[in-house]
């Protein structure tokens, strides 16, 4: 017997639930099955390495809808995901498997800005570069990362840092209030005095626990100035360590919240070296940048390349952002890579023979690799940080102590699949050409917006001290596991 004759049989006998494309039918939601045109597109991932099916993908055009779709979707016995941007590393934004339901919010593109309060609706489906221009025509921003194609629905879920987040926090800092579909179909607000608990945990965890259909964020004036900056070397082993080093003690001598920025380590000339890269924003006037980054500099020698671009905010952020800022203009580029993150806390600083083994491991294993890779050692903390500000249990993100974010990434030669399985052991080989030098009891952390599906003990690298309160609520507000994907909140 077919299965679905069999499942019609069923439901005659009253005995089984209606089909999940009947359920949304009936909710008027438009949704691509598999098999049916439309689905393939539906169901193309950023990360090109994942190709999972869905069992469909939905796209509500409400909250209504989303509350309809998530109770069709429990109904059915389905887990369900939103999909904001679908910029996901481990394409958790189609379900990190094959059968679950996705809701694709990219019709949820309002953006308001209230100009007696100064903040702002953002739904979830508008991606950064467009928020970065509707807000800038109010005088106003918020922090937020560098892609202009991320969405901001999956990016505020678990962090957002950019160069501006030492000045003003992390993405899911500024976020007042939200509104969010719960597990059951509800739809709720949580804010400071509105379901603080969910408040909490929806900054830091949110795919676990809501699908967010509206975010009211907290903006800033924009900057009056902008300087982007960029000094690049080539190093040997002695010198990346050398240039990391002093990196690390110039942070935290007082630099102010203006600067932001990271090291971006690339393959070398040759075995033995790297390129090094000091890749920053200061939003202040050209005039007080020099006096800034001259400690760090005068511990290196002379760059051999620089470029510095001085203007208003937007200019800055056409020299720093990745990609068109109106994100309709251009194509969203696709990669199919293997990435990892390491933060590292403030109270332990990379040791120096931790730093010198991972730039042997990059200079020599990085420059044999098939693979087209980088790092970012993204600065987090350092003297004035916002993010680092914040009480470790006003939100769920777990990381109020990183010094810096490693992040180590690693495409197919091509950036076109298949991957090769030499990728998976140089990027792991990076991580713990680091790990492996530092204390036994480091207590080191990783970042849920660069997730990563074959890490060890993730529950306490992603979520740390937070993560029984975490499970706690995951038991109140989901115990059936609607919202259940890979690196999720278990209860
Ligand atoms: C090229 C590139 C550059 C990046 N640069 C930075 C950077 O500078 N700084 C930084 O911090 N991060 C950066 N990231 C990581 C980025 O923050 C995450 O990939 C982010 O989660 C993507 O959000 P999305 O909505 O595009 O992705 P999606 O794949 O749509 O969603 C990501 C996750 O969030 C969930 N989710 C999506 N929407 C919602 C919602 N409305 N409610 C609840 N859960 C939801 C999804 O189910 C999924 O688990 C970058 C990523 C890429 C690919
Ligand atoms: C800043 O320093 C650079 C050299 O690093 C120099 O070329 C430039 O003129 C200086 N700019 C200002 C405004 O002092
Ligand atoms: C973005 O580009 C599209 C297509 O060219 C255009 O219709 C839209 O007005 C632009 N948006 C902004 C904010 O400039
Ligand atoms: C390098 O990777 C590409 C594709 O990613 C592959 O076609 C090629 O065979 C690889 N080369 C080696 C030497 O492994
Ligand atoms: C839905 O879940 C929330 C949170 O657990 C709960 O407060 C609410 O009563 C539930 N609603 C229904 C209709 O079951």
């Amino acid at each position: 017997m077919q299965a679905r004759t069999f499942l019609l049989l069923l439901q005659l006998a009253g005995l089984g639930r209606c089909l999940l494309r009947d359920d949304l039918q009936a909710a008027g939601v438009t949704a691509f099955y598999p098999g049916g045109s439309g689905y393939d597109a539906a169901s193309q991932t950023f990360n090109r390495r994942y190709t999972f099916k869905p069992a469909a993908v939905a796209f509500p055009t409400s909250s209504r809808q989303v509350s309809d779709a998530v109770k069709a979707g429990a109904v059915n016995n389905l887990k369900v995901v939103a999909r904001s941007g679908g910029h996901n590393y481990i394409a958790n934004g189609l379900g990190g498997k094959d059968g679950s339901l996705v809701l694709d919010l990219s019709q949820l593109k309002k953006i308001t800005f209230d100009s007696a309060t100064n903040t702002a609706l953002i739904e979830p489906g508008n991606r950064l570069g467009d928020i970065a221009l509707a807000l800038n025509e109010h005088g106003r921003a918020i922090p937020h990362g560098r892609c202009t194609y991320v969405g901001v629905g999956g990016h505020a879920a678990g962090g957002g840092f950019g160069f501006i987040s030492r000045m003003w926090g992390l993405n899911l800092d500024v976020v007042k209030a939200a509104e969010i579909v719960l597990p059951n179909g509800t739809i709720t607000t949580v804010s400071s005095d509105q379901n603080p608990d969910l408040y909490w945990g929806i900054r830091g965890a949110a795919s676990s626990f809501g699908i967010i259909t509206a975010l009211t964020f907290t903006t800033y004036p924009v900057p009056t100035s902008s300087v982007i900056f960029r000094y690049g070397w080539v190093f040997d082993i002695d010198g990346a360590t050398n240039a990391f080093e002093s990196f690390q003690n110039f942070v935290d001598k007082g630099i102010p919240a203006e600067l932001g920025g990271e090291l971006v380590i690339t393959r070398g000339p040759s075995t033995g070296r790297v390129g090094v890269e000091f890749f920053g924003a200061y939003w202040g006037p050209l005039s007080s940048f020099n006096a800034t980054v001259a400690p760090y500099l005068a511990t290196q020698p002379s760059p051999t390349s620089q470029t510095i671009s001085s203007g208003n905010w937007l200019e800055g952020l056409e020299v720093l952002l990745y990609g068109a800022l109106n994100t309709s203009t251009a194509p969203d580029p696709l990669d199919t890579f293997y990435a990892k993150s390491i933060m590292s806390p403030e109270a332990e600083p990379i040791t120096k023979d931790a730093a010198r083994s991972f730039f042997t491991y990059l200079a020599n294993e990085g420059f044999a690799s098939n693979t087209s890779w980088f790092v970012e050692i993204e600065l987090y903390g350092g003297s004035n940080s916002a993010i680092n500000r914040v009480p470790f249990d006003a939100t769920a993100f777990a990381h109020r102590d990183t010094r810096f974010n490693f992040q180590l990434y690693a495409s197919s030669s091509n950036s076109a699949p298949p991957y090769p399985a030499s990728g998976f052991t140089f990027v792991d080989g990076m991580a713990s050409s680091i790990i492996s030098e530092m204390p036994h009891d480091w207590d080191y952390g990783a970042y849920i917006n660069y997730p990563d599906d074959r890490l060890q003990d993730w529950e306490r690298l992603y979520y740390g001290a937070h993560w029984s309160r975490l499970t706690a609520l995951k038991r109140s507000v989901d115990p059936q596991d609607v919202y259940g994907f890979p690196l999720s909140v278990e209860e």
